[in-house]
């Protein structure tokens, strides 16, 4: 039991009741931490994933399809504040299923709440726009909701995506279906649990545990859903492009990233060091938008070697509840995933590591932060995501090789520019590839205002901001002849 809200974490949501998997399966979800099982979940399959579209399409001909804007507001208000009553207890499952430490899963809760206040509030403020056309006519264009969307969703931030792609689908008028991640899903469950009581009708948020193979492949290739938004790994996301083109519906696709922090010379060292180290190893570097590459110009190359490995010294890793700095990875394969990177790295030089605590469980998938320097821009660990507490400093020489190399990546999600230059500050927004760039300052997942999405091997589409209402509904143009 999942307490105080006492639910059953071996089922699955489906039309607002708590159902088991039609096959009877489960799975076990296992503690990072520990490497013990927490409790077992729903393996939902295509025909729990039926179940759940046919209630998403009932709820859209019910009472949440007749929804006006204004109420559909005020209900993703009320979930927020509901869920704002339940801080620690989110905060503490997020923590025991995903690994990341207490103040991480916490800050995540407070996200969640804040995506659904902000779609809350804009939910009726997505207007049309009047068209002059030819005389007699009066045209004008309807935002209206997809239909049924479809959530597929990784386990580094579950809270956090679902504020902001269901979130925004709901303000918009869709119906849901989410599949969570086999790895974490606690609190996905727990949030449809607070939807309920805070009041959302039965259907228009559906939730269906299990494997990508599975419950993931049946969603994306189900005739019925009329959008599908995907967070994860570059593979899976081309597998799901392929799925939906069979019924020529839209896809958001958000697969991470490569992302650098370019340090010029005369940048604020002292302001861009707690950026450079936080956006690498915050949750354990399982972030779509860590900055894995630092790129520092040569003149203050030394300096920012010598303190952003003064900062790794100290940080400490160990069990999620324990709130260090840096927890487990979700799982031992994606541990697996990490070391094979490092072991790739025999010709690089480790410049700082940081402590595992000496009672961190054996069982627990642990690997300590660890800081490259000197890295060719060609190298794996320079090019492809680790997804793990890593990170890769590159020297540069001037303005054109600093962009060269940010931009020499098939990724292009965020990217930021220290300096106190003015005009160079303008002129990087512009040159760096990436779907967000930030001046003096790094924005790792937070932002909830704030449009973000990728190109390149990142992905397509925006998500959060207003930009993700346009992504989650379909303009219809109508003109009236009346003369
Ligand atoms: P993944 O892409 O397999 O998992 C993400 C979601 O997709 C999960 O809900 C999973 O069940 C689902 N999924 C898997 N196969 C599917 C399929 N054939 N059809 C539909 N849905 C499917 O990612 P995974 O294996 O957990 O992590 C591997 C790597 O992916 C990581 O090392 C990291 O590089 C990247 N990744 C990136 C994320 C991001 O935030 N952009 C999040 C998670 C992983
Ligand atoms: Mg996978």
């Amino acid at each position: 039991m999942l307490r105080p809200l006492q639910i059953d974490p071996s089922k699955c949501f489906i039309a607002g009741s708590w159902v088991g998997a039609l096959s009877g399966e489960t799975l076990p979800l296992v503690n990072p931490s520990e490497g013990s099982t927490l409790c077992d979940i729903a393996r939902g399959k295509s025909a729990d994933i039926d179940a759940a579209v046919r209630a998403a399409d009932a709820a859209l001909a019910g009472t949440w399809g007749k929804a006006t804007a204004a109420e559909r507001g005020r209900m993703l208000a009320s979930i927020g504040r509901a869920v704002l009553d339940h801080v620690d207890e989110l905060a503490q499952l997020e923590a025991m299923d995903v690994g990341k430490p207490l103040s991480q899963a916490r800050a995540d809760v407070l996200a969640l709440a804040r995506y659904l206040e902000f779609y809350g509030g804009a939910a009726d403020k997505v207007h049309g726009e009047t068209i002059p056309y030819l005389d007699g006519y009066t045209v004008y264009t309807l935002r209206e909701p997809h239909g049924v969307t479809g959530h597929i969703i990784p386990w580094n931030y579950p809270m956090q995506i679902i504020g902001r792609s269901v979130g925004a689908a709901l303000a918009m008028g869709n119906a849901c279906v989410l599949k969570p991640a086999e790895e974490a899903c606690l609190t996905a469950l727990a949030f449809a649990e607070i939807a309920r009581q805070a009041g959302l009708p039965d259907g228009a948020l559906n939730v269906v545990p299990g494997l990508g193979a599975e419950a993931g492949a049946a969603l994306s290739a189900h005739p019925g859903v009329q959008h599908i938004s995907f967070t994860g790994s570059v593979g899976v996301g081309k597998r799901i492009q392929q799925a939906v083109s069979a019924n020529v519906v839209p896809v958001t696709l958000e697969l991470g990233g490569k992302s650098p922090q370019v340090v010029f010379d005369d940048a604020d060292i002292a302001a861009a060091l707690p950026f450079l180290v936080n956006a690498g190893i915050q949750n354990a570097g399982q972030t779509c938008s860590a900055s894995s590459r630092i790129l520092v110009q040569r003149g203050v190359y030394d300096q920012v070697v010598e303190e952003m490995s003064g900062r790794y010294a100290q940080l400490r890793t160990g069990p999620a509840l324990s709130d260090l700095d840096v927890g487990p990875l979700v799982s031992l394969r994606q541990k697996e995933i990490v070391d094979g990177f490092l072991a790739k790295s025999s010709d690089l030089q480790i410049v700082a590591q940081g402590q595992i605590v000496d009672d961190a469980p054996a069982g627990g998938a642990y690997v300590a932060p660890t800081l490259f320097a000197g890295v060719p821009p060609g190298h794996t660990l320079a090019q492809d995501e680790i997804f793990g507490p890593v990170q890769v400093i590159i020297p540069f020489a001037d303005e054109a090789e600093a962009i060269a190399i940010a931009n020499g990546t098939d990724f292009g999600l965020v990217a930021s520019c220290w300096s106190e230059n003015g005009a160079r500050q303008m002129r990087m927004a512009r040159a760096l590839r990436a779907g967000q760039v930030f001046i003096n300052n790094y924005g790792a997942g937070g932002g909830v205002e704030l449009p973000f999405g990728g190109t390149g091997l990142s992905g397509h589409g925006r998500e959060k901001g207003f930009e993700a209402l346009y992504g989650f509904s379909v303009l219809k143009t109508v003109a009236a002849l009346h003369h």
